[in-house]
């Protein structure tokens, strides 16, 4: 019997009776959620909340959308209503991600062509209101070990691929007097190091960028968020499950985060509804893992 109980045993105020007769009734809740969700998962039983929903008829755009953030980003858009473009360079992934034709697959590389890219969308589907650049990538290479061939690939497809794929459709959007919504996915590692010196340049630029843009596009009615993730979970297959002990030690939450993690946020930055009156900022959605400055 804990302190707590001993102080309430021979107590037969409202107060102590309620004490006793809650006691079972949380232990059994305890019970239940530790049976319906894996131990990692602390937040399983809240995957169905209510989300915003007026994100109805709007025509947008995710890119990298066959797995991962991304995929995450797309499917809950298109729940909301939206009528989403899944960009992907991943032909085969992409295929497998909307078996249920939720969204449109576009397979293109966003490093490549990215003003070729949003003429085609545009030509095709007409002006896009909300765009999620979400495409990013890392080689794991310190400053010394990195080569230009390197650089430029992590910089072209994280920052020039999304700067001029959101500038063409930008101006499209601009071109019909519409207002629309933007969100850049950056990382924690904007900020915080990570021992990959092109990758966390190249997402201080994206996170930058946004700002510009926010401040640029504000007066046409045009929003840009960042969000910046920390640690996301992706399960290479149904048994894969990370270290819990590295969760306990990097994020104070106990736990890395899921791409819904990510993606319901994105949703939120998206409606006006809920969000109407953000630009400009940026939302970490890391457990609080940058709360712990040496969690690099
Ligand atoms: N996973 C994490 O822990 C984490 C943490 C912080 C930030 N992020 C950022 O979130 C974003 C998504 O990360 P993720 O972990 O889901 O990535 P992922 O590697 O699981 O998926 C990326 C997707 O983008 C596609 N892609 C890559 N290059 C492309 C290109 N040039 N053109 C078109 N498609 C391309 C890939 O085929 C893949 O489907 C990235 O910007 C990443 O930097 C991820």
């Amino acid at each position: 019997m804990s302190p707590r109980d001993t102080s309430v045993a021979g107590d037969w105020s409202i107060r102590g009776r309620a004490w006793r007769l809650t006691r079972p009734l949380a232990r059994f809740l305890r019970s239940r959620k530790s049976e319906t969700a894996p131990p990692w998962d602390v937040r399983a039983n809240l995957a169905s909340g209510p989300l915003p929903s007026d994100l109805s008829g709007r025509l947008a755009v995710v890119t990298g959308a066959a797995q991962g953030i991304g995929l995450g980003i797309a499917r809950r858009m298109a729940a909301a209503g939206a009528r989403v473009l899944a960009v992907d360079k991943n032909a085969e992934a992409l295929t497998a991600a909307f078996p249920g034709g939720e969204c449109i697959p576009i397979f293109a590389d966003l490093s490549l062509d990215a003003d070729q890219l949003a003429d085609r969308l545009v030509r095709d589907h007409g002006p896009i209101e909300l765009i999620v650049n979400n495409v990013g990538i890392e080689t794991r290479h310190r400053f010394l070990d990195l080569e230009p061939e390197d650089f430029d690939l992590v910089f072209n497809t994280n920052l020039r691929g999304p700067w001029f794929f959101t500038r063409r459709l930008v101006q499209a959007l601009l071109s019909v007097h519409r207002n629309g919504a933007i969100i850049f996915i950056s990382s924690v590692h904007d900020t915080f190091i990570r021992l990959s010196p092109h990758y966390s340049a190249s997402k201080a630029a994206v996170s930058m960028l946004a700002r510009e843009l926010a401040k640029e596009l504000a007066p046409h009615g045009i929003r840009v968020n960042v969000i910046s993730p920390g640690w996301i979970f992706r399960p290479k297959g149904p048994e894969d499950r990370p270290d819990p002990s590295l969760a306990r030690w990097i994020v104070p939450l106990g736990q890395p985060g899921k791409p819904d993690d990510i993606a319901r946020m994105a949703v939120v930055l998206l409606s006006d509804e809920w969000s109407g009156y953000m630009t400009g900022a940026n939302v970490r959605v890391d457990g609080g893992q940058t709360l712990l400055t040496w969690s690099t």
